[in-house]
């Protein structure tokens, strides 16, 4: 199992844990949560509606493609934290991570 926490938009603070062999990035497990994550391009990386703030074990996680780069750049309440929830896959390397939820703040829509 990966356990990794998850800081809601009332900085509650929820324990998740979820079998290391299921092939689901981050977001489609936030969304299994029922956390509230529009993701409206489905994953793939378009819309920052699945920002996140990584408060803990932002270096254990693979580094940022430079398209994820470029649209954490145009979020306005984007950090060095920032990561798009749907570009992180469920893997050892979250192991621990505490990720803050951004999605519905001031984050960037195009829609
Ligand atoms: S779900 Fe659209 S960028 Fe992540």
């Amino acid at each position: 199992m990966i356990s990794f926490q998850v800081e809601d938009l009332n900085n509650q603070i929820d324990n998740i844990e979820f079998p290391e062999e299921v092939s689901l990035s981050l977001m489609e497990v936030l969304r299994a949560w029922n956390y509230p994550i529009p993701a409206i391009c489905g994953g793939k990386g378009l819309c920052a509606t699945c920002h996140v703030i990584v408060k803990n074990g932002l270096h254990q996680l693979q580094e940022p493609t430079e398209r994820e780069l470029d649209l954490l750049d145009i979020l306005p309440d984007a950090t060095y934290r920032s990561r798009l929830a749907c570009q992180i896959r469920i893997s050892n390397l979250i192991e621990g991570c505490l990720f803050h939820l951004q999605a519905n703040k001031k984050s960037y829509s195009p829609c």
